[in-house]
C-alpha cells in the first residue's frame, strides 16, 4: 500500500518510522517532511495546509492512507475534503477538530457535559474581559480562542499582567482572528500530564501516559515552547487511567457523538492533576509532539492496523499492545528558540551513535543538503531512547545528546526528573 504522512516535525518522523515497519507499506511519502524523514520516505514539497495540492497529489498517486500530523489541516477540514473525494484519511473531521480549533467551544462543551475543567468566562470585548479579571483577581489565565501555535496562553501572576494579555490578544490582535474571543480561566495548581486515546467515535482505547516539558529552561522556567521533551509512562498518572477514562475521555467521545460531531482519530487531553482530581486544560485532535516519539517507541501493535480499525469504526476488534519499557525523548533546539534563532548550522555526531533498537534520533527541524544535515527550525532533533526503567532510558538518551553537536545547541537537562522523583518516593 501507499501511505502519505502530512507534516514536517519530530512527530511526523516518528509516524513515518513506525508506519515504515509495516511490511504491507510499499511506498511512503511525506509532505513536506524533513532531513531525517527523507531517509525513510519520499519527501514531497507541499505544505501541510495546502489542501488542494495534497488532494491532487493523493489522487494522482492513488494513496491508500493519508495521516495528518499537525492540527491546522484538521481544523481546516482536510479529512472532510479527502473523504468527499473517496480518499482514505486518518483523523477527525472539521466538526470534531473544533475541540482543538476553538477553546470557547471546548469550555462550553466541557461544562455542558459536566467534565472537570477550570471555571471560566468567554469575552468578545476587551473591557468586559478586564472587568471580569479585576473581579476574579490573580493568578488567572488568559487564552486566545483559536489556534495560536501554542503561544496564545498567558498564565498571569498579577491582574496587570492579565490585563496586558487581553490587550495583546484583543487590541494588538497578535494572533489575528484567533484572538477575536478570549477565554479567561481560573489558574489550576498541580502537575500536568498528557493523555491520548484512539477513538472510532464509539470505542475509546487509551494509550500509555506521558508528560511533556513545555518551558524552555530547566525547572520549568522561561517561555513556553512546542515541548522540550517527553517521557512515558508518567508516574503522576499511575493508577489513574480508569478515572481519567470515566470522568474525561469517554464522556467527551460520547458527548461529541451525541452532538452530531463524532470524533474519529487521536484525541489528546492536556490534564492538570489537581488535589481534587484530573481537570482538562486543553484538547488536541492529534498526537502530541514530542509525546508521540516515546509513545510510538512503546507501541507494539502495528499502527496502520489501528488507524484502519479507527477509520472503519471497528476499533473494538483491535488489541493494542505496549512495551513495559519506559521511553523518553530529549529535544535539541536551536539557541534562541522559542524566540529568534539562526538556521543552517551543520549537525555532527549523528552517524557514530550506537546502532541499537533502544535509541533513535527523530528529526524535527532539519534539512539534508548534499549529504550534510543542517538545522532548519527551532526544535531540531528529538533524541529518543527506551529502557527497562525511566532512569535507564534517560541515561541512554542523554549519552546520545552529548555526542551530537551543532552551534547553539540547547536542551533541558531535567527531562523526566518529575517522574524520577515520584519513582523514588
Ligand atoms: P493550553 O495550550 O491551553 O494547554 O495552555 C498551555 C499551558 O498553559 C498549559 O500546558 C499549562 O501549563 C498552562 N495553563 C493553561 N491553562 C491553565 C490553567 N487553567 N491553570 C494553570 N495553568 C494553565
Ligand atoms: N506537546 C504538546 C502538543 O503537542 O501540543
Amino acid at each position: 500500500m501507499k501511505v502519505l504522512i502530512i507534516g514536517s516535525g519530530g512527530r511526523e518522523h516518528a509516524l513515518v518510522w513506525k508506519i515504515a515497519q509495516n511490511p504491507k507499506v510499499e511506498k511512503l511519502y511525506c509532505a513536506p517532511g524533513n532531513g531525517g524523514i527523507s531517509e525513510l520516505a519520499e519527501c514531497v514539497p507541499i505544505g501541510s495546509e495546502e489542501i488542494d495540492r495534497l488532494l491532487d497529489f493523493a489522487r494522482k498517486e492513488k494513496i491508500d492512507l493519508t495521516v495528518t500530523g499537525p492540527e491546522a489541516p484538521l481544523t481546516l477540514g482536510i479529512v472532510d475534503r479527502f473523504e468527499e473525494a473517496g480518499l482514505p484519511i486518518f483523523g477527525p473531521r472539521k466538526e470534531a477538530a473544533i475541540l482543538e480549533g476553538s477553546k470557547q467551544f471546548t469550555k462550553d462543551f466541557l461544562k455542558r457535559h459536566d467534565i472537570p475543567t477550570a471555571a471560566y468566562g468567554c469575552f468578545q470585548d476587551a473591557q468586559t474581559a478586564i472587568d471580569y479579571i479585576r473581579e476574579q483577581g490573580a493568578p488567572i489565565v488568559v487564552k486566545a480562542d483559536g489556534l495560536a501555535a501554542g503561544k496564545g496562553v498567558f498564565v498571569a501572576q498579577s491582574v496587570e499582567e492579565a490585563v496586558a494579555a487581553v490587550r495583546t490578544v484583543m487590541e494588538e490582535k497578535k494572533f489575528g482572528n484567533a484572538g477575536k474571543t478570549v477565554v479567561v480561566e481560573e489558574c489550576l495548581v498541580g502537575e500536568e500530564a498528557s493523555f491520548m486515546v484512539f477513538s472510532d467515535g464509539k470505542t475509546v482505547v487509551p494509550m500509555v501516559s506521558s508528560q511533556d516539558h513545555k518551558q524552555v529552561f530547566d525547572g520549568d522556567t522561561g517561555p513556553n515552547t512546542g515541548g522540550m521533551g517527553a517521557y512515558s509512562p508518567a508516574p503522576v498518572i499511575r493508577g489513574r487511567t480508569a478515572e481519567i477514562m470515566e470522568k474525561i475521555m469517554i464522556p467527551t467521545i460520547r458527548g461529541m457523538a451525541d452532538e452530531g460531531r463524532p470524533f474519529q482519530g487521536v484525541l489528546y487531553a492536556g490534564l492538570m492533576m489537581t488535589d481534587t482530581g484530573p481537570q482538562v486544560l486543553e484538547f488536541n485532535v492529534r498526537f502530541g509532539d514530542p509525546e508521540a516519539q516515546p509513545i510510538l517507541f512503546r507501541l507494539k501493535t502495528d499502527l496502520i492496523e489501528i488507524m484502519e480499525a479507527t477509520r472503519e469504526k471497528r476499533l473494538h476488534e483491535c488489541r493494542i499492545e505496549w512495551s513495559e519499557d519506559a521511553a523518553v525523548c530529549v529535544v535539541l533546539a536551536s539557541g534562541g528558540y522559542p524566540g529568534t534563532y539562526e538556521k543552517g548550522k551543520v549537525i555532527t555526531g549523528l552517524s557514530n551513535l550506537p546502532a541499537t533498537p533502544d535509541l533513535f534520533v527523530f528529526h524535527a527541524g532539519t534539512q539534508n543538503k548534499g549529504g550534510n544535515i543542517l538545522t532548519a527550525g527551532g526544535r531540531v532533533l528529538g533524541v529518543t531512547a527506551s529502557g527497562h526503567d525511566l532512569a535507564t532510558a534517560l541515561g541512554r538518551a542523554y549519552d546520545a545528546v552529548h555526542r551530537i553537536d551543532f552551534p547553539g545547541k540547547h536542551f533541558r537537562t531535567d527531562i523526566g526528573q518529575k517522574g524520577l522523583n515520584r519513582n523514588n518516593h
